[in-house]
């Protein structure tokens, strides 16, 4: 029988395939749910070291909507880290205020230190280049619900794939439903090898590519992503793959594509993706972002024990 409760949530590779159905059918149901007093009396910790607009706004209306409360922060400069306080000490005394963690860090392996030293549940709102499995999740649940199936999909994965952890850990989940994945991006900016060795290992058929035109009608889903600036060491590296791709309605009927095609986007996007594009029947990431609360809620109530 699937748990969630008390569970971490750090990677999307703790997960199979049946645990991320379940999370998948019990965000169907929170749909319909809302105002209830589910969560009442818990609070969540909201640890934002990073930027953020949708997971964190996510989470707490998700929080709230179950009646529960939030605290936390979005900005560490207000915090004592500002004064050298180590992550780990951070989180030991934030867990004596809430119920659960969520925690956004850009050191790779941040959620699951903070995991190891804590015994309340922590959830992975991102750490660095390396996972944000909640964000899988409501990919799933928009794929689900946009093409009616997860299974036997042909997927492109386009743009920052190496410092993209929506990629990494959407590649892993995908690996479950006998997905064919293309990852198109710049050379420098190629999947990490030890990912792709893990979905070969996994049987999963991977191409990778610079270019979209060749494969693009192939595809049933394109996943584009923003190349992420502030990952990069050296400006100047940037600079060269600055721009690389930028979709839009005529890009698209250039290269040619299925009718029936759908483009997520974790979001934000900078250039890559023309506003042209959102009003077609091609473009779901704003749907998929109101996505985040329902399948958040979801998350929340499992690890909380309530579902
Ligand atoms: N998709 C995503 O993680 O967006 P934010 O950085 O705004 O949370």
């Amino acid at each position: 029988m699937v748990s969630f409760k008390q569970r971490d949530i750090i990677s999307i590779r703790h997960f199979n395939k049946e645990e991320l159905l379940y999370i998948l059918d019990l965000a169907k149901k929170m749909e319909q749910l809302d105002n209830t007093d589910m969560l009442k009396g818990m609070v969540l910790g909201s640890l934002f070291f990073e930027p953020s607009t949708r997971t964190r706004l996510s989470f707490e209306s998700a929080m709230k909507r179950l009646g529960g409360m939030v605290i936390g922060f979005a900005e560490p400069g207000v915090t004592s880290t500002a004064k050298g306080e180590s992550l780990s000490d951070s989180v030991r005394i934030i867990e004596g205020y809430c119920d659960i963690i969520i925690l956004r860090h850009y050191l790779e392996g941040s959620a699951q230190l903070a995991a190891d030293v804590v015994n309340i549940p922590v959830i992975n709102a991102g750490d660095g280049a390396n996972q944000h499995p909640t964000q899988t999740f409501l990919d799933l649940y928009t794929i689900q619900k946009t093409k009616g199936t997860l299974e036997g999909l042909t997927i492109g994965f386009l743009g920052d794939l190496k410092y993209g952890r929506t990629v990494h850990s959407l590649a892993y989940a995908l690996a479950y439903f006998g997905a064919e994945m293309h990852f198109v991006s710049p050379n420098s900016l190629r999947m990490p090898e030890d990912c792709i060795d893990e979905l070969k290992d996994r049987k999963v058929k991977c191409h990778e590519n610079e270019s979209l035109a060749g494969i693009s009608k192939k595809l049933d889903v394109l996943y584009c992503t923003r190349i992420q600036k502030e990952r990069f060491a050296d400006p100047v590296e940037f600079e060269k793959v600055r721009g690389t791709y930028r979709l839009s309605k005529s890009v698209l009927e250039e290269i040619g594509i299925k009718n029936d095609l759908k483009i997520l986007h974790p979001l934000p996007r900078v250039d890559e993706m023309d506003e042209s594009l959102d009003t077609t029947d091609f473009a779901v990431y704003f749907n998929q972002a109101r996505n985040g609360v329902p399948v958040r809620k979801a998350i929340l109530a499992s690890v909380l024990g309530k579902e």
